[in-house]
């Protein structure tokens, strides 16, 4: 089995340390990253982490992992509430998938409610601030046995 699991940030969230830090706090995401890759190793495991602004690299990087990798770990960032297309290409993928956030999203405005990545995932971690990305990992690797 692989013991590789693949991160992916969506749009925007390359921006985060000054993006709206009063909600997504003053980590960089390479801050974020470099805990979960380190949670990561401690279960056994290789964290491979994408950011992309672009639907359609993610979808690729997903389609890549159902040859490569043993789970997916994923913040859409604003691309949860929209895109079909990711949900199509998470629904494909047959190991653990765990939805991440670091802020609440249904706490927030109501445009954020949904999430279409909802019905294809495991599970989610939503609200976790500096947490979320690392509860992730553990999500993952726990869902992985
Ligand atoms: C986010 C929540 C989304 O609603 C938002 O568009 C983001 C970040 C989060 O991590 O809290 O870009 O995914």
């Amino acid at each position: 089995m692989s013991k590789e699991i693949l991160l992916l940030s969506g749009p925007n969230l390359n921006l985060l340390g000054t993006r709206s830090p009063e909600i997504y706090g003053t980590d960089t995401l390479d801050e974020h990253v470099a805990r979960a890759s380190a949670r990561a190793l401690a279960g056994g495991y290789q964290l491979r982490h994408l950011q992309s602004n672009f639907e359609g690299a993610l979808i690729e990087a997903i389609h890549e992992a159902r040859e490569r990798s043993a789970a997916i770990v994923m913040n859409a960032g604003a691309l949860t509430h929209v895109s079909w297309p990711l949900n199509d290409a998470l629904a494909t993928f047959q190991g653990p998938k765990v939805e991440i956030h670091l802020s609440n999203p249904a706490a927030r405005e109501p445009f954020r409610h949904l999430s279409t990545l909802a019905a294809v995932v495991s599970g989610s971690i939503s609200g976790f601030g500096p947490l979320s990305y690392e509860l992730g990992v553990d999500a993952a690797i726990a869902l992985l046995g």
